[in-house]
């Protein structure tokens, strides 16, 4: 049996498939690395595309990028302790409902640790998830009073413009009226991962895995949904490791994971990896020793995956 694990709900498009594979998310072959093996980058002296939103006491350690070609990239990202936009501070003196900004980039992010606020309008805190078309709406002022550590993917650099707040704003997060819709994929504007369920994600057959997922987002322009997963403690696939063409990409967050892709790949806390043209079916050379929470993005039609719940 195949899963159709895509929504099939879909977003009206002005544009061709082409220009929309400009901007959608990349997923760059990786690893296996792991974080503690990656420099950290404090300042615009040491790290290209440094954001002018990152002051003082920034970190950034960059998993991978896609240098000199669309300059995607995937990194971790460290706020100190009562990091705030020293834009967005100085804006909000004369205006004090804020204001929005929009990227032509496409950005991924998860809260991994510590609270991510929004000005007051709403925080994500770990695990807090959101994905950013280009020329979606949110608001600028950007916080984190106790620090935060980020996790993101951006399509490419991030450019900032910024547009007023309506006095009136429902707090809905929108997409700029008279811009493109570049994605066909539908917008998350903050969810907290902690309020969906775990579920059962099943064989070919229906039956159990022993892995239990989160459905977060699927990309429908390329065919990647992203998930969180978790495995038990002793944990193994059963069967043969069955590579077809498709993708698969792993963060580990908690304990370990061991792939059987031909090759073992050994993941820990904090491990990337990224195979963008294969996905391999879990088979039983694929096991975790102390059980594992990882973020992963599959694209794949084996695995049945639970439905979107929010
Ligand atoms: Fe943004």
């Amino acid at each position: 049996m195949k899963h159709d694990n895509h929504q099939t709900e879909q977003i009206p498009l002005v544009e061709t498939l082409e220009a929309r594979r400009t901007v959608a998310m990349k997923h760059l072959r990786v690893g296996p690395v792991h974080l503690d093996d990656i420099p950290k980058e404090t300042s615009a002296a040491d790290g290209r595309l440094w954001q002018d939103t990152w002051p003082d006491g920034t970190q950034r350690r960059v998993y991978t990028r896609d240098e000199g070609n669309t300059d995607a990239s995937t990194f971790m990202l460290n706020f100190p302790p009562g990091y705030a936009r020293p834009q967005e501070l100085e804006y909000k003196k004369t205006n004090p409902v804020g204001r929005f900004e929009y990227h032509t980039c496409h950005e991924e992010l998860f809260v991994l640790k510590g609270t991510f606020k929004f000005d007051d309008w709403y925080e994500m805190r770990d695990f807090g998830y959101f994905n950013h078309p280009p020329y979606w709406l949110h608001p600028a002022h950007q916080h984190a009073p106790e620090g935060v550590d980020l996790f993101i993917t951006n399509s490419g650099p991030v450019d900032f413009t910024y547009v007023p707040i309506p006095e009136d704003w429902d707090q809905r997060e929108l997409l700029m009226e008279g811009f493109p819709h570049k994605s066909r994929s539908r917008p998350v504007a903050a969810l907290e991962i902690a309020d969906l369920p775990w579920e059962p994600v099943l064989d070919p057959d229906g039956g159990r895995t022993g892995i239990e997922g989160k459905h977060l987002w699927d990309d429908l322009d390329d065919g990647w949904t992203t998930w969180l997963m978790r495995v038990p403690e002793g944990w193994s696939g059963t069967g043969a490791a069955e590579a077809n063409p498709g993708g698969d990409r792993f963060l580990v967050i908690e304990g370990d994971l061991t792939l059987d892709r031909g090759e073992k790949v050994e993941l820990s806390s904090m491990s990337y990896f990224c195979d963008p043209d294969q996905f391999v079916y879990p088979g039983a050379g694929t096991g975790s020793n102390e059980g594992c929470l990882a973020i992963r993005w599959t694209k794949d039609d084996t695995l049945g995956l639970p439905v979107l719940r929010f």
